[in-house]
């Protein structure tokens, strides 16, 4: 957690004038400086930075805020990352509050780690200009087309021969051993160590903020019994599930043209970029994850997979592609001519020459996948069978109930299938992964409760409105209900979110105004005063239509970001990662909207009673007012340290 002290002085110092104009170009304009909006395509500027207030407009797309705020939706950075990348620039030492030792030392070792990434992609360029580098590894770059601009801008360099050669210059330059070690750079053996990457080709992987965090080496040779790339090890700084290679030069662009190119390898990547396309990233020699597609939606909902021209490949990837669709986002697939893949083919083409080829060529995943099963079944009756149920399964996995409709009128129309039975086909899956979804979220080890206790709204306080906050309560109440907590330092204290939250509310005598939020919250209560298990299916199918429509839209919202972490602009993360940190502060933010409201409505009344000199009502009125301010204290202290640094 970053140091309240250390946030003043990042804000204090920050110039956001010096900030935004990393990213746009900025022409003084009387107090403020405009330029053209980084978030749309516009040609007459309507983006404006104000250096008094500390704040910038985009009177084009409507965002505004301040340097933080840029950061994170320009650079799409989690608030904490925001301030560590302003730290950075303005070499602020960044304070940790509430570090255990542990965390501290972890944290260290971190540093170290991304000290000896860094030295050793400096090294590895370096050696490109060395007689053997020359020889060697640039002659190979060379002959394979690579540019020097391209060269410069992956940071693409050589290792030498020489088994020690890393190892030695670094140990020489003050690194210790053991961060090389860690890092996979070096292999340590009993009685002897070396360099893992000697004689490669390099690519070094970099972590969405520009940090070198691991690398790729291509071999020279040609010999069979040599992997083609050895790849850094998995250490504290290089998750391979978690990174993308080429995100960090592509996001801006992924973002500008809002789609994003997956390939399958380093140079394919690079040799679009060469092509003058930059929206493209490559899951670098591991099978695709979902923390990888959730890397891609933070700034695109529009991927399209770019395969070579090999059919057995293809079939195999299907299953990674239902994981991109299962996270929400747009598929399209392009299939290579035979013998063609992305770096080969974008040679002797332009970018729009090959984007034109793709733009044509590109299918639906859906389409494309439900015609090349065809193809397979032919007349088998068996064959085609199960061709229907494997494509109605990826329609299943979509979360957006129009996108599946669509997708069941055309790939009826494709199968010769009626619609209505492949609409009970995805039900039927739907419904099966659901219940199996509740099993696993109630076997599985509880969430550490936080605040288990929280503060308390004085009892006068009654039916404020508050329809964000309430909405929020009711998503965990709908949607991770069953969901075992355990509050921290009790023992047995076993205790579902539900519960919870029904004892927290009821606690404070709180009533929902939004009637729909009410009556959801009345039937959990009802089910558990009568130890009935809360099911979404109680809700989805709810007599009441307006509560089935909510819950319809909760259970459906997988990763939405909640919109309460958004307005405070303080939070990106998914719900339901840590329910003991999440639940409590959905709660700590309802009251303390709560709390805001009624003090702006008891300053209102204590200003009438004033006016018309009741004495006594006016002392009345300042005593609660004194709780409500305690109160708010109470509650902003607690948020202050539980979540807005969190
Ligand atoms: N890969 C790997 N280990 C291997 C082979 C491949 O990690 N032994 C990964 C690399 O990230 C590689 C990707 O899989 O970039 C695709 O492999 P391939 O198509 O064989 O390599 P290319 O990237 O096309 O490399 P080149 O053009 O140099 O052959
Ligand atoms: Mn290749």
């Amino acid at each position: 957690m970053i140091s309240q002290e250390t946030v003043n002085k990042i804000f204090d110092t920050v110039d956001i004038v010096d900030v935004v104009s990393d990213f746009v170009t900025l022409k003084k304009s009387g107090a403020n400086y405009k330029g053209l909006s980084p978030f749309t395509n516009e040609k007459t500027p309507s983006f404006m930075v104000s250096p008094s207030k500390g704040i910038f407009k985009d009177f084009s797309s409507g965002k505004g805020g301040n340097a933080v705020g840029f950061l994170m939706e320009h650079e799409k950075l989690s608030y904490p990352e925001a301030l560590q990348y302003l730290a950075r620039k303005y070499n602020i030492d960044i304070e940790e509050t509430e570090l255990t030792p542990e965390e501290i030392q972890q944290r260290n070792e971190r540093e170290s780690l991304l000290a000896v990434t860094q030295y050793a992609a400096k090294f590895f360029k370096q050696q490109l200009s060395t007689s053997e580098g020359k020889a060697v590894g640039f002659s190979y770059l060379r002959q394979r087309g690579f540019r020097e601009d391209i060269i410069e801008k992956f940071l693409i360099g050589y290792s030498p021969e020489d088994r020690k050669a890393l190892t030695n210059s670094a140990v020489k330059a003050g690194y210790k051993k053991e961060f090389l070690v860690k890092t996979g750079l070096t292999i340590q053996k009993e009685d002897y160590e070396f360099d893992r990457f000697a004689g490669r080709i390099i690519f070094p992987i970099h972590g969405i903020s520009g940090n070198v965090i691991g690398f790729g080496g291509r071999t020279l040779k040609s010999d069979k019994n040599t992997a083609k790339y050895l790849n850094s090890p998995e250490s504290d700084i290089y998750h391979k599930s978690r990174v993308l290679y080429g995100l960090f030069q592509a996001k801006k662009s992924i973002v500008n043209h809002n789609r994003c190119f997956l390939v399958e390898g380093y140079t394919d990547v690079i040799a679009l970029h060469q092509a003058g396309i930059e929206n493209v990233v490559s899951s670098s020699g591991t099978a695709l994850t979902s923390e990888q597609i959730r890397l891609i939606k933070r700034f695109s909902e529009n991927i399209t997979v770019l395969y070579d021209g090999d059919e057995a490949g293809l079939k195999a990837s299907f299953r990674g592609i239902d994981m991109i669709l299962e996270e929400g986002l747009n598929v399209k697939v392009l299939l290579f001519p035979e013998g063609e893949d992305p770096d080969s083919f974008s040679q002797d083409k332009s970018a729009t020459e090959f984007t034109e080829y793709i733009n044509e060529n590109e299918q639906d995943f859906i389409t494309f996948k439900t015609r090349v099963l065809i193809a397979d079944t032919k007349d088998d009756p068996i064959k085609r069978a199960n061709m229907i149920t494997d494509i109605v399964r990826s329609v299943a996995v979509i979360p957006d109930g129009i996108k599946r409709s669509v997708y069941l009128k055309e790939c009826s129309l494709l199968l010769d299938v009626e619609e209505r039975v492949l609409y009970t086909e995805v039900n039927k899956i739907r419904q099966k992964r659901r219940e199996q979804a509740w099993k696993k979220e109630r076997t599985s080890t509880p969430d550490q409760l936080e605040v288990p206790r929280q503060p308390t709204v004085p009892s006068f306080v009654k039916n404020v409105y508050s329809e964000i906050e309430e909405r929020e309560i009711i998503y965990f109440l709908l949607k991770f209900g069953n969901r075992a907590l355990k509050i921290s330092g009790e023992e047995n204290a076993d205790i579902n979110v539900a519960q919870y939250i029904i004892r927290e509310i009821q606690n404070d005598d709180l009533q929902f105004t939004n009637l729909v939020y009410k009556q959801v919250f009345e039937d959990v209560k009802a089910m558990i005063e009568s130890g009935k298990e809360i099911t979404e299916r109680v809700f989805t199918f709810h007599d009441n239509k307006e509560v089935q429509d909510l819950a319809v839209d909760i259970v459906t919202s997988k990763y939405e970001l909640s919109k309460v972490w958004k307005r405070k602009e303080s939070y990106i993360e998914l719900p339901g990662e840590n329910l003991g940190v999440e639940v409590p502060k959905a709660l700590l933010l309802y009251k303390l909207r709560v709390v805001g409201m009624a003090l702006e409505e008891l300053r209102k009344q204590i200003g009438e009673a004033e006016k018309k000199k009741e004495d006594d009502r006016v002392m009345e009125l300042m005593l609660r007012l004194r709780d409500l301010e305690a109160a708010k204290n109470e509650l902003s202290t607690v948020i202050g340290e539980r979540i807005i640094l969190n």
